[in-house]
């Protein structure tokens, strides 16, 4: 009887996947805006070797790690060996090469917690951060590609759970909330988690690819061709696991002990990290432990006010996921 029951919300959740779908697809960037970032990153890179002939650019962040949506601002990071210069004089000089060229809004922002040159390209239309020597940024932006591309279904429900996020007001790091990176690692770490997995984790496979950035040793497996079809055993599809993931994040997850590790694809206490308390401005009342940067909790930017926010927001998401008959209205209602 109760398997019976189960079976019906199944069934009645799954009217929406079509609608999810939906938005998923026109979420997706357009080929035509793809040439357009090569052709700015083209444009980039002659300028940037005119001056620094051995410099190489990377693309990271969502326009490089497939989970970017359309319109997106790019990210790239200016790989640069320059010992004898600080990264804000390397971040002034290049806004005066890219300033001399017909580049609109240059900025030079020598003092963010991560020293950016913003831009906007007229020819394209495109906005772009560029960073210096981030390397790590790109490292774990391949991780995440890499991950896209064992299962279908996290891309979907990353890009829906990203315009949720958007939507609503929560994907704000200088207000208290959550980074889209972060929202993708909890994406991950959901499917990881999921019986039968819908991921694995690769960190825990056999090392095809290690590199040392910044002191720390990043390596997992990345022939995920090989992995084949690896969630087939679990049929759960985009609707039941948006309301999984929400379900989850508002009744399941133990806020006062657990953090969600990806490289280690299970939860881990916050003691055996040591973020049970709060230590300067990391509070640590949501946990998130970045796959590379063991030390480093993307969940630090939420504070007591906005962790009410976000959960207030899950509960609000697993509502109208469970009870209302046209949830893709009003779950991405703005805030
Ligand atoms: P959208 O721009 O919202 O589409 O997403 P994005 O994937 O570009 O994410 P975001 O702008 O939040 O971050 C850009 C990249 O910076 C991420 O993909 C990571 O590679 C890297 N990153 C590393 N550490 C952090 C961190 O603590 N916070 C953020 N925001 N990004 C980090
Ligand atoms: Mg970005």
């Amino acid at each position: 009887r109760m398997y019976k029951r189960q079976m019906m919300c199944r069934r009645d959740i799954d009217v929406h996947n079509v609608p999810f779908l939906a938005i998923y697809e026109s979420l997706i960037p357009p080929e035509e805006e793809k040439l357009k970032q090569k052709q700015l990153v083209a444009l980039l890179e002659k300028l940037v070797s005119k001056e620094w002939p051995t410099a190489k650019l990377f693309l990271y962040g969502s326009c490089a790690n497939s989970f970017g949506v359309s319109k997106s601002d790019i990210d790239v990071c200016l790989a640069i060996e320059e010992a004898d210069m600080d990264k804000s004089k390397i971040i002034m000089k290049l806004a005066d090469i890219l300033q001399s060229d017909n580049l609109q809004n240059v900025q030079a922002l020598t003092r963010a917690r991560v020293p950016i040159v913003k831009l906007m390209d007229p020819v394209t239309g495109i906005s772009c951060d560029i960073c210096i020597n981030n390397l790590l940024a790109v490292v774990n932006t391949k991780l995440l590609r890499d991950y896209a591309r064992i299962d279908a279904r996290l891309r979907q429900l990353a890009f829906i759970i990203k315009h949720w996020a958007k939507s609503r007001g929560v994907n704000e790091t200088y207000h208290g909330t959550l980074s889209s990176y972060a929202y993708v690692l909890m994406c991950i770490h959901y499917l990881q988690m999921r019986r039968p997995a819908i991921l694995p984790c690769l960190q825990e496979m056999e090392t095809t690819y290690s590199v040392t950035v910044d002191d720390i040793n990043c390596a997992y497996f990345d022939q995920v061709e090989k992995l084949g079809d690896f969630g087939h055993h679990n049929n759960e599809t985009i609707a039941q696991l948006v309301w999984g993931f929400f379900y989850y994040w508002a009744y399941c997850h133990d806020y006062a002990n657990a953090v969600i590790s990806v490289r280690a694809g299970s939860i881990i206490s916050k003691r055996e990290k040591d973020w049970t308390r709060r230590i300067g401005n990391d509070r640590h009342l949501i946990c998130i432990e970045d796959p590379f940067e063991t030390s480093h909790d993307l969940g630090r930017v939420v504070d007591k006010h906005s962790i009410k926010v976000l959960r207030e927001e899950f509960e609000r998401a697993a509502e109208i996921m469970q009870f209302d008959p046209n949830p893709c209205i009003k779950l991405f209602e703005p805030h």
